[in-house]
């Protein structure tokens, strides 16, 4: 598998006023075509910057990064965000369909896309409703089916999860993983649990607090299809939950002093 996200030497320093902070120093990292990687760090540490950098909504101070082009006419990224996602005038299929009209693409192909997306998520039946009458649940479904629908090159997603219930939490986890197998898009994977890295990821990367640097990484060999359960009973995840929950604690101690 080829590299699709290289990122080299990353710096972001964030000047205010009279004071500046380092919130990224000397990120360097492949991401391979294909991987599903989660970035777990404490808060503040950088991951939404690292992210934003990404996206092309900020840019880096130092240290360069590519993502590897495949498709000419493809969007080079996607992203999820926690909320504020969807566009509220806009119904579930005005939503999902967005991007596509906004490239112009034939008639027929958005149609059909958006109609083979709002599927996989479960949303066929809500596809004219407005976001003000969807749940959270509903609202964070429209923002995967779009982003996939745009199918960019990678997707990037910054906990994305992060204010649902544990149930919902579940049931999309189970429909992202699935509609990931089937389009082996390359993610990059935001989250401040550990039991949702350990879920979804081919590789955990772990973040110190701030200035954000990488300071570990964990291949996850679990066998796919995942669900909780086996991840729960997995005597050496238990180990690294553990590893990581300790690690965390110590880098939120440091951030507080
Ligand atoms: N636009 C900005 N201007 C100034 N400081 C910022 C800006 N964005 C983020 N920061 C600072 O950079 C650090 C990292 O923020 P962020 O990337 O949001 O962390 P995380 O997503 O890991 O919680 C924080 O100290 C934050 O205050
Ligand atoms: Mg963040």
């Amino acid at each position: 598998m080829g590299t699709k996200i290289a990122i080299k030497d990353l710096t972001k320093v964030f000047y205010k006023k009279e004071s500046r902070v380092t919130a990224l120093e000397g990120i360097s990292l492949d991401i391979a075509d294909g991987e599903f990687v989660c970035l777990v760090g404490p808060s503040g540490c950088g991951k939404t910057t690292l992210l934003r950098i990404l996206a092309d909504l900020e840019k880096p101070s130092g240290g360069t990064f590519t993502i590897a082009k495949s498709k000419k006419e493809r969007p080079l990224q996607s992203m999820v965000f926690q909320e504020r996602g969807v566009i509220p005038w806009l119904t579930v299929e005005g939503n999902v369909s967005f991007g596509l009209k906004m490239r112009h693409l034939p008639e027929d192909v958005i149609k059909e896309r958006t109609a083979y997306y709002l599927e996989k998520v479960g949303l066929d039946r809500f596809a004219n409703l407005y976001p003000k009458e969807l749940s959270g649940g509903m609202k964070q479904r429209v923002s995967i089916a779009r982003a996939f629908a745009n199918d960019p090159e990678i997707l990037l997603m910054d906990e994305p999860f992060g204010a649902l219930d544990e149930q919902n939490k579940f049931i999309l986890q189970e429909e992202l993983l699935n509609i990931w197998s089937e389009t082996k898009k390359t993610v990059l994977f935001i989250t401040h649990s550990i039991d949702e890295a350990l879920l979804l990821s081919d590789r955990i990367l772990l973040m110190s607090s701030q200035p954000g640097t990488i300071i570990n990484e964990k291949h996850i060999d679990l066998p796919r299809p995942r669900n909780m359960e086996q991840v729960r009973a997995d005597p050496s995840m238990a180990e690294y939950f553990v590893e990581i929950w300790n690690h965390l604690q110590d880098e939120v101690q440091r951030s507080r002093n």
